[in-house]
């Protein structure tokens, strides 16, 4: 490779260029990146959201409890609460697990209680093992209020219970138990592993809620009117304001959003990692397999409006309408939201870009200086994207969304993809991508696309692999940037390329040259197939040995085959289609992959053929 250091015509690199894409999936918000510690806190869990769901999901009953929905309930928004008899306990299981308590560590409760005779309520924490923290009583009196205790763990533990029991007849909502070390020590807060690992990305911006979180469901709001409609988009509005006025609602990923991590919370998170905010509005169409576009002219200036109202909600003065919903909240300063994305990944590119521009026209005619950025569709549509890229060029939009989810060798292949990009069309904006894998080859191959990228700086404005996070237990897509469960998170390879380049990047392309170009036609090896072998009844005796001679992993495949652990460094299985590695002392996960075709080890294996076969 020759580089010419003394060359100035490379493209200038924006500091902002890398950022990160959050998606409420996998349970990235609620039992993730969010703190709250109890599973359905408010006991809006509905069929609605999930099949497998009840207002009383994750709780049980010791004695009398039903939720209820009648005129007695907390407010308009938060509609179930739950009717406890006397001499009766209700225990949630948390998430995962269970409730992740760390010894010497202090854990706020809080509970929305009536009992208009009086009540005493005994608050405890405790695991199979015994208590984990001093109980607390609460006397409660009188009509809704919030009442507060505090915890300290004396005893660590990834299966805490978190009991609430009731000497007489209570209405209880709202149960809330918050580490009291969040993220920046911020009230109803952000799990500090994770928000720190996402701040050591250095991320120049924050893409957020969605994804296709955003452009599906029902574009109607939370009231009455619209029968108090579950399956609505996510609409900012849902989403701010005291916690126990946010209606929840069924989440696009098959579970229930609490919106608890909301956009000021989104907003806050920007500020508190030093990333620029850019949130992403429904444009009236939907998108992602549901291919519908809403014709309601009332219900779309309602959309436009809201959209204005965002604008000012993040930059308004503290005395304008949402710029006070802001200062209420705690932050009279404003956010300085610059960009603002319209519509998500839109399968119809002529019925979106028709309300994409009138989006457009009036964000720009009251904030002229904010940047409205633009979609192009899935990238696999071909004709769609080229049309959405047609119309986006014609009408000079300012950036263009792209995404991808593509093979590593794809990525190899496309190096050189924004080589040759329009100079004077629209910037882009690679708000999702990544290879198919969380494996070393993957993140060595998005390492060399990436590369590409920022040659092109002048083109990419901004880039954001996706998606960020995801609950070992709650997954819903594959491959993702960061791991976690109750009690520990881990990085992928993925996470770490995109760290090497977002913690450093340049000023400048210094253009070079390469004298020989590398050999990317055929595959790159060494993925150990385990799902072939695992399923198979061919093999008899199947050792696996890391590269240093230990054995990982033996079977004899006499059992069921679908589920087997070995033995070797703790234990492994294989889980509904997840290949996961345990550590048998800390229960911490140590590897796990969605689809073990895709999983990089350095394996030996060993495998037996059955005579015969
Ligand atoms: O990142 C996961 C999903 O991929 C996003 O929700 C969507 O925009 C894309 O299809």
């Amino acid at each position: 490779i020759t580089v010419d250091p003394s060359s100035a015509k490379g493209a200038k690199i924006d500091d902002m260029m890398y950022g990160v894409f959050f998606e409420d999936i996998n349970r990235a918000a609620d039992g993730g990146l969010y703190a709250e510690l109890v599973q359905n806190r408010s006991f809006e869990y509905s069929t609605a959201d999930n099949g497998s769901y009840t207002p009383l999901t994750s709780w049980t009953v010791g004695g009398t409890a039903q939720v209820v929905d009648d005129s007695g309930r907390l407010n308009e928004r938060n509609r179930n609460y739950l009717s406890l008899g006397a001499g009766s306990t209700v225990t949630n299981a948390g998430y995962n697990t269970g409730v992740r308590v760390e010894q010497g560590k202090t854990y706020d409760f809080s509970v929305w209680a009536r009992a208009q005779g009086g009540t005493t309520l005994t608050v405890t924490l405790k695991d199979t093992a015994g208590t984990l923290a001093t109980a607390r009583q609460v006397a409660v009196k009188g009509g809704w209020a919030q009442y507060k205790a505090t915890f300290t763990a004396t005893r660590t533990s990834n299966r805490g219970r978190l009991a609430v029991a009731s000497t007489n007849a209570a209405a209880l909502d709202m149960v809330s138990l918050f580490p009291r070390d969040t993220y920046k020590n911020q009230p109803n807060g952000l799990r500090k592993d994770l928000a720190e690992k996402i701040a050591a990305l250095k991320p120049g911006f924050v893409r957020f809620p969605g994804g296709c979180l955003v452009n599906t469901g029902s574009m109607e709001d939370y009231s009455e009117a619209s029968g108090w409609q579950r399956k609505r988009s996510y609409q900012w509005k849902d989403t701010v304001g005291p916690v126990e006025e946010r209606a929840t609602n069924a989440n696009f990923w098959g579970y229930n959003q609490s919106y608890g991590l909301g956009y000021y919370e989104y907003f806050r998170l920007s500020e508190d990692i030093g990333a620029m905010p850019l949130p992403v509005v429904p444009a009236l169409v939907t998108g992602c397999g549901q291919n519908k576009a809403t014709d309601d002219g009332a219900l779309l200036e309602r959309h436009i409006q809201d959209t204005l109202d965002l604008i000012e909600f993040a930059n308004g003065p503290a005395t304008s309408t949402w710029g006070k919903v802001r200062a209420r909240m705690g932050h009279p300063k404003p956010f300085h939201l610059t960009h603002i994305e319209v519509g998500n990944e839109e399968n119809l590119p002529k019925e979106f870009f028709a309300r994409f521009q009138q989006f457009r026209a009036a964000v720009e005619a009251k904030y002229p200086d904010v940047t409205v950025i633009s979609n192009s569709g899935p990238d696999d549509a071909g004709s769609t994207f080229d049309t959405a890229w047609q119309l986006n060029r014609e009408a000079k939009v300012d950036m263009v969304d792209e995404h991808y989810y593509n093979s590593p060798n794809w990525f190899l292949q496309n190096n050189d993809r924004y080589d040759s990009y329009d100079r004077n069309g629209p910037k882009v904006f690679l708000g999702e991508y990544a290879s198919q894998g969380n494996a070393w080859k993957n993140g060595l191959s998005e390492a060399a696309f990436m590369t590409g990228l920022e040659r092109n700086a002048d083109v990419v404005k901004l880039a954001s692999y996706a998606p960020l996070l995801a609950n070992e237990d709650y997954v819903q897509w594959r491959p993702d940037m960061i791991w976690f469960n109750n009690r520990a998170s881990w990085n992928s390879a993925n996470y770490e390329v995109q760290k090497l380049f977002m913690t450093n990047v340049g000023d400048r392309v210094v253009p070079s040259k390469a004298t020989t170009t590398p050999n990317v036609s055929g595959p790159i090896t060494g993925a150990v197939g385990l799902s072939t072998w695992a399923t198979s009844a061919a093999y008899d005796d199947v050792k696996v040995t890391s590269a240093d001679g230990s054995t990982l992993l033996s079977d004899d495949f006499s059992g069921d085959a679908s589920k087997w652990t070995g033995s070797g460094r703790g234990s492994w299985s294989i889980q509904d289609g997840s290949y996961v590695q345990t550590d048998a002392a800390t229960e911490n996960t140590m590897v796990t992959a969605g689809d073990p075709a895709w999983k990089d080890y350095d394996l030996h294996v060993k495998a037996t053929k059955k005579s015969g076969k």
